[in-house]
């Protein structure tokens, strides 16, 4: 079998790289490279390297032909439109280079209420990959619990989180473990061979408060929670420039949309997910 992952250099991507070829030899395994300049890293290490642009049709197709499946990591583009042409060219790099089988990787935000300005990419995936005639598995991530980690100072200097959901709970995973669920559904047909839909979660949810008492124990630092309104949220980071993006976002959470806990994680991979306490301690 031979693995193609795209989106291979991003933060998601490397793990997803790395947990892999614990599964698999390198030379199964070719990084989809979108900016040349990160191509060497990979080949130093001995994967084969192929340009992916999600804009050229072309390109994919010739970096698709003679692998088996394709791990899909999309791009960060914050416009349901541009998402959904850079997946569409895909699928049709994919069917012309004559591959069989798609893991597409998604977000926990794709119920039909859901305010966050991504979530009708993430609701059309299914659907789209329904009739696209591919054995297909769709592989939804909660929230990254890593960004939490260089977070950490800014909410000491706060005193407090600030995410406004309120009371609600929010659920997390973190990148090492989302990668090697990812891996193992693509090295295993059985896991990936019938329109599976998964999500991936840690094995409980976190209200802020519960959120706020580890960080304050992983910190030795008083971190509580003080909800800012969703419109002051965007106003914040709006000079990080996914301001509004995120604030739709934390919307959604304050809906109860981005609580869902699953075991999908434990029924891929045989063992329970990191919990946040765990991560924060491992990586702070
Ligand atoms: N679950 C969560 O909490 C959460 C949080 C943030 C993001 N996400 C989503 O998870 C996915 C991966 O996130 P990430 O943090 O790994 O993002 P990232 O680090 O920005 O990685 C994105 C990858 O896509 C590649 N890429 C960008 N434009 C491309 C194009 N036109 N054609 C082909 N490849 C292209 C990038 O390559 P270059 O670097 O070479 O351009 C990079 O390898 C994204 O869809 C993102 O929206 C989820």
């Amino acid at each position: 079998m031979k693995y193609i992952i795209t989106g291979a250099t991003g933060h998601l991507g490397q793990h997803v790289v790395q947990q892999l070829s614990k599964l698999t030899a390198p030379q199964n395994i070719r990084v989809g490279i979108h900016n040349p300049a990160k191509a060497k890293k990979f080949a130093d290490a001995g994967y084969e390297t192929a340009a992916v642009d999600y804009n050229d049709v072309d390109s994919m197709v010739k970096a698709f032909q003679g692998t088996d499946v394709v791990i899909y990591i999309p791009s960060i583009t914050y416009q349901v439109k541009d998402r959904i042409d850079e997946f569409e060219n895909s699928l049709t790099a994919i069917q012309r280079a004559g591959v069989q089988n798609i893991v597409d990787v998604s977000f926990i935000a794709d119920q039909p209420n859901n305010p966050f300005q991504m979530a009708g990419y993430y609701a059309y995936l299914p659907a789209r990959l329904a009739s696209s005639g591919l054995n297909y598995a769709v592989v939804k991530n909660s929230l990254y619990a890593d960004p939490l980690v260089p977070y950490l100072p800014e909410l000491i200097e706060r005193h407090n989180v600030i995410y406004p959901v309120g009371d609600q709970a929010m659920s997390f995973i973190s990148r090492q473990d989302s990668a090697e669920a990812i891996a193992n559904v693509a090295v295993k047909p059985y896991l990936r061979d019938k329109e599976q839909n998964y999500l991936l979660t840690m094995s409980q949810n976190y209200s802020m408060a519960e959120l706020s008492h580890i960080m304050t124990k992983v910190t030795g630092k008083q971190i509580g929670y003080a909800p800012v309104s969703v419109a002051r949220f965007a106003e914040i980071y709006q000079d990080e420039g996914d301001g509004s993006e995120l604030a739709s976002m934390y919307q959604a959470a304050a809906m109860g949309l981005m609580d869902s806990v699953t075991n999908d994680f434990a029924h891929i991979t045989g063992h329970q997910p990191q919990d946040m306490e765990k991560f924060l301690t491992e990586n702070y």
